[in-house]
C-alpha cells in the first residue's frame, strides 16, 4: 500500500469496507436468509477503532497473498463451476472461458476452482487445457463425492464417497485437469454411508502419493469437522456465505478460527444478486438453476432489496461497485477467508478484482450490470 493519492483513496475504501463488514446487515431477509438486526451506519469511513479491521484490510486485494490453512492463494479466487454454460446459461464459447482464466491469472488470480459434478467433467477439462501452460504458477481445487460414472460422467444420483470411488475420481481429475496433483481436493458433499474418518484416510493415502495436495470439505457439519481433521488436517471449508447467507457464522466459521482452517465462500455474490444486477422484475429463464431457488421468486426478490440498497449505498460512498464491495466485505470478515465468485465475462471479472478500487477511478452507478436470468440447467452441484 503506498501513501499516493491513489493509496489513500484504496485504504478509505478497504477500512470503510472493514468498518461496513462490522455492521450488522438488513432485518427479516425472505427466504432462509439470515436475521440480523437493524442496520447501524457510524456515518464514518473509520472502523470503530477495530484493531482486527485494521490488520484485515491490509490484505483485502487479489495481489495480496491469503493463507487456507498452509496454503498460499491470492486474496480472491475464481469459480469456475458456470463456464460450462449449463448453470446460468449458455456462455460465449469454450475458448472465450480459457481466455478468460488466463486473464484471470494474469489480473493476479492464483486460485481456481472446480469439481468434477461442474459438467460433469468439462469445467475441469477448462480448467485443465486453461491451466496446462502456467501450471506451476497456480493452485487448482477440485473435488469428489458425487455417484458420478468414471467413464461417461452420466449421474447416478446421490453421494458417493467410498473409498475406490474415491481413489477412481481423482484419477479421473488428473487427466481432466492436465496435471500430475491436485492442490486442493474437496469432499463436495457429506456421504452418509460413509464413516467421515474412510473419506480422509483415503485422501491422506492420496497426499502421500502426491496426488493431492491438501484435504477440504464442503458443507459439513461440525462433527464432521472434528472427526475429518483428527485424520487428516484440513486446509479449508467451502460453504456458501455471502450477505445474502450468512449461515456460517453460527458454528463453522468459530470452528475454522479455533482448528487453523481456512474458509471459502462459494456463490460470494450471492448468485449475483448482491451486484445489483438482479431485480424484483428480473425473471430467470427456464433451467436457469435460480429459476427453481424460493430465495430468487419474485415475493422473496422484493422482500429482499433493502439488502441491495443497502450494498448499493455503501458502494457509492466507498467508490466501489456493489460486487466489490461484496467481496470486500467477506474478505474483511477474517484474513484466512478467499472467495471464489464465478463470472463467464471479462468485465466483470475485471470489476471482481477490484481494478477501479485499486485505481480510485471508479465511477460506474451500481445497477447498469449485464443482463441475468437467461440459462440454467437442473442440477446445481
Ligand atoms: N461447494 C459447493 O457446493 C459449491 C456450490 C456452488 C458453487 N460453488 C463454487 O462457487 C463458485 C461461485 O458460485 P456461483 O457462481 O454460484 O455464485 P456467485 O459467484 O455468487 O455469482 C455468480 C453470478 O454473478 C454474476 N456476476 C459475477 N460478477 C458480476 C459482476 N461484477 N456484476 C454483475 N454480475 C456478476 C455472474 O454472471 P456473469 O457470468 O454474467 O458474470 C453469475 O451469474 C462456483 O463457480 C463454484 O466454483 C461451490
Amino acid at each position: 500500500m503506498t501513501d499516493t493519492p491513489t493509496g489513500h483513496a484504496r485504504r478509505r475504501f478497504l477500512m470503510g469496507a472493514a468498518g461496513f463488514a462490522a455492521t450488522p446487515l438488513v432485518a427479516g431477509l425472505a427466504a432462509g436468509c439470515t436475521i440480523e438486526p437493524t442496520p447501524r451506519d457510524t456515518g464514518t469511513d473509520e472502523p470503530d477503532g477495530d484493531t482486527r479491521a485494521n490488520a484485515i484490510t491490509a490484505a483485502i486485494t487479489v495481489t495480496s497473498r491469503r493463507t487456507l490453512g498452509s496454503l498460499e492463494v491470492s486474496g480472491i479466487g475464481l469459480g469456475c463451476q458456470t463456464m460450462t454454460g449449463k448453470l446460468y446459461g449458455p456462455v460465449t464459447s469454450r475458448a472465450d472461458m480459457i481466455t478468460l482464466i488466463r486473464a484471470a491469472h494474469d489480473q493476479g488470480v492464483t486460485f481456481f476452482d472446480t469439481a468434477e459434478a461442474y459438467g460433469p467433467f468439462e469445467s475441469e477439462r477448462i480448467v485443465g487445457e486453461a491451466l496446462e501452460p502456467i501450471r506451476d504458477q497456480v493452485v487448482i481445487a477440485s473435488k469428489f463425492g458425487f455417484d458420478i460414472d468414471p467413464v461417461t460422467g452420466q449421474r447416478r444420483g446421490g453421494p458417493n464417497s467410498r473409498p475406490d470411488h474415491i481413489r477412481t475420481s481423482v484419477d479421473g481429475m488428473l487427466q481432466r485437469l492436465r496435471t500430475d496433483h491436485i492442490d486442493l481436493l474437496y469432499q463436495h458433499h457429506v456421504d452418509p454411508t460413509v464413516p467421515i474418518e474412510d473419506v480422509a484416510g483415503t485422501v491422506k493415502d492420496l497426499i502421500a502419493q502426491g496426488k493431492v495436495g491438501h484435504f477440504g470439505l464442503s458443507e459439513p457439519g461440525p462433527q464432521t469437522v472434528r472427526r475429518a481433521h483428527a485424520v487428516q488436517p484440513l486446509t479449508a471449508i467451502q460453504n456458501e456465505y455471502s450477505m445474502l447467507w450468512r449461515g456460517p457464522e453460527r458454528e463453522i466459521l468459530p470452528l475454522c478460527e479455533e482448528l487453523g482452517i481456512g474458509f471459502v465462500p462459494w456463490a460470494p455474490l450471492g448468485m449475483g444478486f448482491t451486484t445489483g444486477t438482479i431485480t424484483p422484475y428480473t425473471r430467470f429463464a427456464e433451467g436457469d438453476f435460480r429459476a427453481a431457488v424460493p430465495r430468487y421468486n419474485a415475493a422473496n426478490l422484493a422482500a429482499n432489496m433493502p439488502l441491495v440498497q443497502l450494498i448499493q449505498d455503501w458502494a457509492v460512498r466507498k467508490g466501489a461497485t456493489p460486487a466489490q464491495l461484496s467481496l470486500a466485505w467477506l474478505m474483511a470478515q477474517h484474513p484466512w477467508i478467499v472467495p471464489i465468485p464465478s463470472t463467464t465475462r471479462t468485465g466483470h471479472l475485471a470489476e471482481n478484482l477490484g481494478d477501479h478500487a485499486r485505481t480510485g477511478q471508479l465511477a460506474r452507478p451500481p445497477g447498469d450490470g449485464a443482463a441475468l436470468g437467461r440459462r440454467g440447467e437442473s442440477s446445481r452441484w
